[in-house]
């Protein structure tokens, strides 16, 4: 009896090493990362005006393009600096997340949002790249991306932006803009 009762706990025990190992190694089954898994409880900056069309000129295709539907949240580290005034050079813990719908009715219902975030992993007097990392997807790894990167630069370029194109001007010359 005490003898298949310890054999039970070793096939036990053995068992979750093996479903751990998964976990941790399987894509689909890993968690969202901790600095942004309850995004949702962040400001969405874009409550009052959900993001849609090409407004910087700049989007290319890319975030579901010209008729995608977008919203922005951004944590409370980066919220201050976000809503502020040029030039922007946000704190580090940073982190901007965008929800991304294919179009107006998924938006409306929720459905199928897509993710992408930025993450500033370091602070510099001035901005620059390496502070940032990126990913793209809600279980995304952050890492560096040439690809992103390169594209958020315009925003450093049309107003010193710190790779962020949604901040504080962006957001009053669309409200302007209505
Ligand atoms: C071709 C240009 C381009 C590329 C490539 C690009 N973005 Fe963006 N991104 C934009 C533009 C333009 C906006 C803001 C305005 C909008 O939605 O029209 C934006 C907005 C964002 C936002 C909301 C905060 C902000 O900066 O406004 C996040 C987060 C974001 N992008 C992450 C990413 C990540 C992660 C990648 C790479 C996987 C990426 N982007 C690649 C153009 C790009």
């Amino acid at each position: 009896m005490k003898n298949s009762l310890a054999i039970k706990a070793t096939t036990i025990l053995s068992l979750t090493t093996i479903l751990v190992g998964c976990a941790t190694i399987t894509a689909p089954f890993r968690d969202p990362d901790p600095r942004w898994a309850d995004y949702k409880s962040w400001t969405q900056v874009t409550a009052d005006e959900v993001g849609t069309g090409n407004p910087t000129g700049f989007l290319g295709g890319v975030h579901m393009g010209d008729e995608g539907f977008r919203e922005v949240y951004a944590n409370d580290i980066a919220l201050e600096t976000l809503m502020g005034e040029a030039p922007y050079n946000f704190p580090e813990g940073s982190v901007i997340i965008k929800e991304q719908y294919a179009n107006e009715a998924d938006w409306e219902a929720g459905r199928k949002a897509a993710h992408t975030v930025s993450i500033k992993v370091s602070a510099s007097e001035t901005s620059q790249k390496s502070d940032w990392m990126w990913a793209d997807s809600l279980k995304g790894i952050a890492g560096e991306s040439e690809f992103c990167a390169g594209c958020h630069s315009i925003s450093e370029l049309r107003g010193q932006g710190d790779y962020v194109f949604t901040n504080g001007d962006f957001l009053r010359s669309q409200a302007a803009a209505k």
